[in-house]
C-alpha cells in the first residue's frame, strides 16, 4: 500500500515524526510495526510504501506534523519537458475517477484539486531557451488546467459538480478548504504529487482537524502569554519522538499550564506533569479538568506536583518512567534581537540548569529512556540561528545524543533544514526565540 503524507510548514520535524511514527505497532492506526520502504520525500511531501493498510484518520490524529494523508492511486511516467496536465491527458477517464476518487457519493459532486511538489525546482519558472523548444506553462496555472480537465469528463458524465481550486498563485489546498467544502464526504479531492519525470495521483483520505488544535490551545481556562505555551502540534511531535509506547508513564518536569500533559494523554501515555510555579500547577489542574470531561479522557491517567526539577529525583523515586518530554525554561523572551554578551548569559545560565536537572533525570529514567526537550535558539534571520554552543555536557551526565533524522537518511534527503548537530529548530516569523528540539537518551 502507498501512502503520501502532507508535511507542515516546519517539514524537518514532521519528517522526523513520521519516521519515528510509521514503523511503531499501532493496530488502531494500522501500523504493523514492520519496515515502511520511503519512495519519494520533498520539503512538501513523504511517499511511503507500507506493509499493511493504514487507518487515516486514527493516523491523522496521532501525528502533529503532518497536515494530510494521501492514498497513492497511480505512478505515471513523464518526459521532463511536459506540463502535468499534458502528462495527465488521457488519465481523467470516467471509469477512473468513479473507481478511484467518487465512488460513494451520488448528489452533486464536490471535487478539488491540489498539486505537492517532489521536486520543487518545477516551481521555478522556465527558461526562455526551454520555452522556445517546448512550450511549457506555469506549474501554477496547472490545478485550473488538471481541474477543469476531470472536471469536463464528469459532466461529460451527468454529473453535476462543483470544483474547488487553490487560490491564485497557490498550488494545493490548505485543510480548512478541504473540510468546510466538504470534498472528503460530498466527492473528492484529487492530489498530483508531481517529480520531474514522474507523477503520483493520489487521493486525500484525510486532513488534520485545524479547529481542534485550536480548540485545545485557545479554549482552555487558563492560558499563560507570559511563560509561553508549546503549540498542541510541536508537543505532539516531541511526545512522538519520545520512543514510549501507549499505557507507559511519561514525565514533563516544567509543565506550565499543561500542554505536553494534555497531548501526551491524547496519544494514549500516562502523563506526570511538575513545576516550580505553584500557580502553573493550578492553571495546568484546570485546564486537565476541562481537556479530561471534553476529551472523554480516563481519571486517574495524570498526576500534577509543584516541584523543583532539580530535585525531582527524590520526589519520583519509585515512579516508573518510560521518558521525559519537556519545553524546559527558554530564558527571557525578546522582541528584538538581543546583544550577544546577553545570549552568552542566557545560555550559561541555562546549560547550569540543564546539567542539574539532567543529573535528577537520571535517576529516574530507565536505561534507554529518552529526553526530548526544547531548548532556546534565538532567530537571526531566516535559517539563521544562535543556538547553545554545546550539548557535550550530557555525554559525561551519562547520556548518549540522538539524531533528529539517522545520518544515512539525512545523506538521501538533502533538503532537509537540520542544525550542525543533527536537530531541528521549530520558529515561528514573529519570534526571536525560536524552539530546538533535542534528544537524549540515558547510556
Ligand atoms: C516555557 S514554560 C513551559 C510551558 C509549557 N510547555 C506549556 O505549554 O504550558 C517553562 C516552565 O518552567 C518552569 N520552571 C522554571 N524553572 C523551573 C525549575 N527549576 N523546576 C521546575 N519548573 C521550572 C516555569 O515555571 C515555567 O512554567
Amino acid at each position: 500500500m502507498q501512502y503520501a503524507f502532507v508535511l507542515g510548514r516546519v517539514f524537518t520535524l514532521s519528517l522526523a515524526e513520521l519516521v519515528a511514527t510509521l514503523e511503531k505497532t499501532d493496530p488502531a492506526c494500522g501500523l504493523s510495526g514492520n519496515p515502511v520502504k520511503i519512495l519519494e520525500a520533498s520539503e512538501e511531501v513523504l511517499v511511503v510504501e507500507t506493509p499493511t493498510p493504514i487507518k487515516a484518520e486514527a493516523l491523522q490524529k496521532k501525528l502533529g506534523g503532518s497536515i494530510k494523508i494521501l492514498q497513492v492511486i497511480e505512478i505515471l511516467k513523464k518526459r521532463p519537458q511536459d506540463s502535468l496536465n499534458f502528462a495527465l491527458k488521457h488519465y481523467f477517464k470516467p471509469s477512473t475517477l468513479k473507481k478511484h476518487f467518487l465512488k460513494d457519493y451520488k448528489g452533486k459532486i464536490q471535487f478539488g484539486l491540489s498539486i505537492y511538489l517532489l521536486d520543487t525546482d518545477l516551481a521555478k519558472r522556465p527558461s526562455p531557451t526551454a520555452s522556445e523548444k517546448y512550450p511549457q506553462v506555469s506549474i501554477f496555472t496547472e490545478p485550473k488546467r488538471i481541474g477543469m480537465m476531470a472536471k469536463k469528463t464528469l459532466t461529460e458524465t451527468g454529473h453535476s459538480i462543483r470544483l474547488v481550486l487553490p487560490e491564485f498563485n497557490s498550488l494545493a489546498l490548505a485543510s480548512v478548504v478541504v473540510t468546510k467544502n466538504l470534498l472528503l464526504q460530498k466527492g473528492a479531492e484529487i492530489c498530483i504529487l508531481a517529480g520531474k519525470e514522474i507523477v503520483y495521483t493520489a487521493k486525500t483520505l484525510s486532513v488534520q482537524d485545524f479547529e481542534d488544535y485550536g480548540r485545545r490551545d485557545y479554549q482552555r481556562p487558563v492560558r499563560d502569554e507570559k511563560q509561553g505555551m508549546i503549540p498542541p502540534k510541536v508537543a505532539q511531535i516531541m511526545l512522538n519522538l519520545s520512543g514510549a509506547k501507549a499505557g507507559e508513564t511519561l514525565l514533563d518536569p516544567f509543565c506550565g499550564i499543561g500542554t505536553m500533559v494534555q497531548e501526551g494523554l491524547l496519544l494514549g501515555f500516562k502523563m506526570l506533569g511538575s513545576d516550580i510555579n505553584k500557580q502553573a500547577i493550578k492553571g495546568s489542574e484546570q485546564n486537565l479538568e476541562w481537556f479530561r470531561n471534553r476529551y472523554k479522557i480516563a481519571p486517574g491517567k495524570y498526576h500534577f506536583e509543584t516541584a523543583d526539577a532539580k530535585k525531582i529525583g527524590q520526589l519520583l523515586e519509585k515512579q516508573k518512567i518510560s521518558a521525559i518530554v519537556t519545553e524546559s525554561t527558554l530564558g527571557p523572551i525578546y522582541f528584538s534581537f538581543p546583544k550577544k554578551t546577553e545570549i552568552d548569559d542566557n545560555f550559561k545560565e541555562l546549560t547550569s540548569l540543564y546539567k542539574e536537572v539532567f543529573k535528577e533525570f537520571a535517576k529516574i529514567l530507565p536505561q534507554n529512556g529518552r529526553i526530548v526537550m526544547c531548548i532556546p535558539a534565538y532567530r537571526r534571520g531566516k535559517d539563521q540561528y544562535d543556538t547553545l554552543p554545546s550539548l557535550d555536557w550530557a555525554e559525561d551526565l551519562g547520556y548518549n545524543f540522538i539524531d533528529l533524522i539517522s545520518p544515512n537518511l539525512a545523506k538521501k534527503l538533502k533538503f532537509l533544514k537540520l542544525t550542525t548537530r543533527n536537530t531541528a529548530i521549530y520558529d515561528r516569523k514573529d519570534q526571536i526565540v525560536a524552539r530546538e528540539i533535542v534528544i537524549f537518551e540515558k547510556k
